[in-house]
């Protein structure tokens, strides 16, 4: 069978980046839209003529011009997007509704992989305010997708060893702390970690496979099923140093949230529900998704340990 041609809408970003390189990686013909509202950026330019170096098509497009997608969209078998989600950083998800527009009314798309990329947020109707707009976005972007009936897999991808590994998890921070360590209630919560390159990996290698088709694919390797302390005894050990340890009460962690910034209130609601309610161990997956290593066995996924090792 031959392999779908790929379009990466928000190809420059933390997570899209790498999804480009794996699809080309995996052999995909691969588009990468070029947005005409980048202006002057210079960065995110010299990005789009670094793919295109390694053999990328760009197409230019942008989210006010609705033909301009759909014409992207026709070129390809296959979407993925990756809009901005991390409300430090931007958060857009919505924006998506005109890309699935765009896809209904291009018809030709085989598969649908929406800005996902992190907790189920089918898993999160309880959630905090404010954070959970996230979810909240996420499923009124599924049910669009869904009514329009565009072929998908959501891809769940747990926590980024960038933002939860190399800082041991701690808040406000992407560096290992020296002295001490914030352990969230008694630290034994299972989480899963993943690196960001086998995220994009496991994406590809999804997108033309029938198993995940209407499904969600959940990225789980077993051996990244940790613990915050499984992390950080992993670090003390590879560092040669213990560090003074605290323990963070939920009540604590929830009252920081008075008077804290928006986004910081949207992250630490994440933080309570990863590392408290244990949401990404606490159930089973069941007929409406998949697990990844399962699935590609063949995949030598990132263990903490080795992932660790970049910031010594
Ligand atoms: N599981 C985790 O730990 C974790 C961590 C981080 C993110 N995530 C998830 O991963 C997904 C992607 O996040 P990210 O951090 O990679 O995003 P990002 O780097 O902040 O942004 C991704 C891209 O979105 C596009 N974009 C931003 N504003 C836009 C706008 N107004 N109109 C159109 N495009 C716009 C840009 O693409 P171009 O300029 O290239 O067109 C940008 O590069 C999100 O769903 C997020 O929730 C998960």
């Amino acid at each position: 069978m031959a392999k779908s041609k790929v379009l990466v809408v928000g190809g420059t970003g933390y997570v899209g980046r790498r999804i480009v390189k794996a699809s080309l990686a995996q052999g995909h013909i691969t588009y990468v839209l070029q947005r005409a509202e980048i202006g002057l950026d210079i960065d995110k330019l010299q990005m789009l003529l670094s793919f295109k170096q390694q053999g990328a098509r760009l197409i230019e497009g942008s989210f006010s011009d609705h033909q301009s997608l759909v014409n992207a969209v026709k070129q390809v078998d296959v979407v993925i997007c990756t809009m901005s989600g991390v409300h430090f950083r931007s958060h857009n998800l919505l924006e998506q509704l005109k890309l699935v527009e765009a896809i209904k009314e291009a018809g030709n798309i085989k598969r649908f992989l929406p800005s996902e990329f992190g907790m189920d947020p089918a898993r999160m109707g309880h959630a905090l305010e404010p954070g959970r707009v996230t979810f909240d976005e996420k499923m009124i972007v599924r049910k669009a997708i869904e009514d329009a009936k565009i072929p998908f897999t959501y891809v769940s991808a747990n926590c980024f060893a960038g933002y939860f590994v190399g800082n041991l998890s701690q808040i406000a921070s992407l560096t290992p702390p020296k002295e001490k360590v914030c352990i969230y209630g008694d630290g034994n919560v299972k989480v899963v970690f993943m690196d960001e390159d086998d995220v994009a990996t496991y994406t590809i290698k999804t997108i033309d496979d029938p198993r995940t088709l209407n499904k969600t694919l959940y990225l789980k390797p077993p051996e990244n099923i940790l613990s915050q302390r499984q992390i950080i005894d992993k670090w003390e050990k590879l560092k040669g140093k213990e560090l003074d340890k605290f323990n963070l009460s939920a009540k604590d962690l929830l009252a920081s949230l008075k008077g804290m910034d928006y986004a910081g209130q949207v992250g630490v609601g994440h933080f309570y529900h990863i590392f408290y309610e244990g949401c990404l161990t606490n159930f089973e997956i069941g007929e409406e998704g998949e697990e990844a290593s399962e699935l590609y066995p063949e995949v030598q996924y990132t263990r903490m340990d080795a992932y660790l090792k970049r910031y010594l």
